[in-house]
């Protein structure tokens, strides 16, 4: 059954997400190996659990990520020049936004480019007050579709899609490549792409990472099915599974799984999955690149780096992105 869709656009979109998870999940249970995609780890529990997991010792990425802007703002603002229009591929808690669009020279609007309306919201509400010769545009949507942009009232001089936090590396490599292509689209001739990697390195520091000491990111993961059982009626028994991140250097990510403790059967709406023991779910994966790597998988996507930033160390890096062929 359809449901009728009201006149209120944000009281239309609720269902309509909450379709589309029940879908994926059972859809994901069905498969074997078992996956869900990670981006369903983002309800209000879990976008707050995201936050702390920054501010964990072991999780460098946030903290080396907000380093590189502050130091070489300067420097990314002289690389993309006067008068931008700085799109947002989902819109974080601000900081890192705050931190370009105040070292950019008259940035002519700033449109955040996110499904969930209150996250749209807060993050406009935020900048509009510092901001308020910047265009406020938010645009409720997925950004993995390409999207019309809003203009702002001052013409730009190009377009700069900014994707911060090493989100790229939740996205398969086909995906990615997908998503990179989506943004050359997006930013035009003349436009380019901020995009924060996370680069390679030693596994105990990336493993660490994502096993922090105090198991913010163990209840982070298991969230997910605290979500299903709420949202979906599901009857996941927490104590009977764990959460396992481990680096697959072949691969080049660390690989989040959900293994379940022991033989059982969880109950999911009116459906029914059967879980042997030990068998692992997949709930994420977190690529890491070499600056080689994400190079070739710019190239396949149309896209040369123009610029690069990253730490003392070379934990991360900020690239700078433009089309091969305008
Ligand atoms: C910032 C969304 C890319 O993969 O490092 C953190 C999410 N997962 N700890 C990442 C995450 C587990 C994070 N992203």
């Amino acid at each position: 059954m359809t449901p009728a869709c009201p006149t209120e656009k944000q009281s239309c979109e609720a269902p309509l997400a909450k379709d589309q998870f029940a879908t994926d999940v059972l859809r994901g249970l069905a498969q074997s190996p078992k996956r869900i995609p990670s981006k369903y780890f983002y309800d209000a529990r879990g976008s707050e659990l995201f936050e702390q997991i920054c501010e964990q010792p072991e999780y460098y990425l946030t903290r080396t990520e907000l380093a590189i802007l502050e130091q070489s703002a300067a420097d990314i603002a002289k690389a993309i020049g006067p008068r931008a229009l700085v799109v947002e591929y989902g819109s974080g808690a601000g900081i890192k936004t705050r931190l370009l669009l105040n070292a950019l020279d008259q940035p002519v609007g700033y449109v955040p480019v996110e499904i969930s309306q209150s996250a749209l919201d807060a993050s406009v509400e935020n900048l509009s007050e510092e901001f308020p010769e910047v265009d406020m545009l938010p645009v409720s949507a997925d950004f993995t579709q390409p999207v019309d942009l809003p203009t702002p009232h001052k013409v730009a001089r190009r377009t700069v899609v900014f994707f911060p936090g090493s989100t790229l590396g939740n996205f398969e490599q086909r995906e990615a490549i997908a998503l990179l292509r989506t943004m050359a689209t997006e930013m035009g001739r003349d436009g380019a792409a901020l995009i924060g990697i996370d680069l390679k390195k030693d596994t105990k520091i990336l493993e660490a990472a994502y096993n922090d000491g105090a198991g913010v990111t163990r209840e982070f993961t298991l969230n997910l099915l605290v979500r299903i059982n709420r949202e979906l009626d599901g009857d996941f028994d927490l104590a009977r599974f764990a959460h396992r991140a481990r680096y697959n250097a072949l691969a080049g990510r660390i690989e989040t799984h959900i293994i379940s403790r022991s033989e059982q059967v969880v109950r999911v709406g009116t459906h029914r999955f059967a879980f042997a023991e030990g068998e692992a779910m997949l709930v994420e994966y977190s690529c890491k690149y070499s600056p080689q790597d994400f190079a070739a998988m710019a190239a396949k996507a149309g896209l040369r780096v123009v610029c690069s930033w990253s730490d003392l160390r070379e934990w991360f890096a900020m690239q700078m992105l433009e089309r091969i062929h305008n």
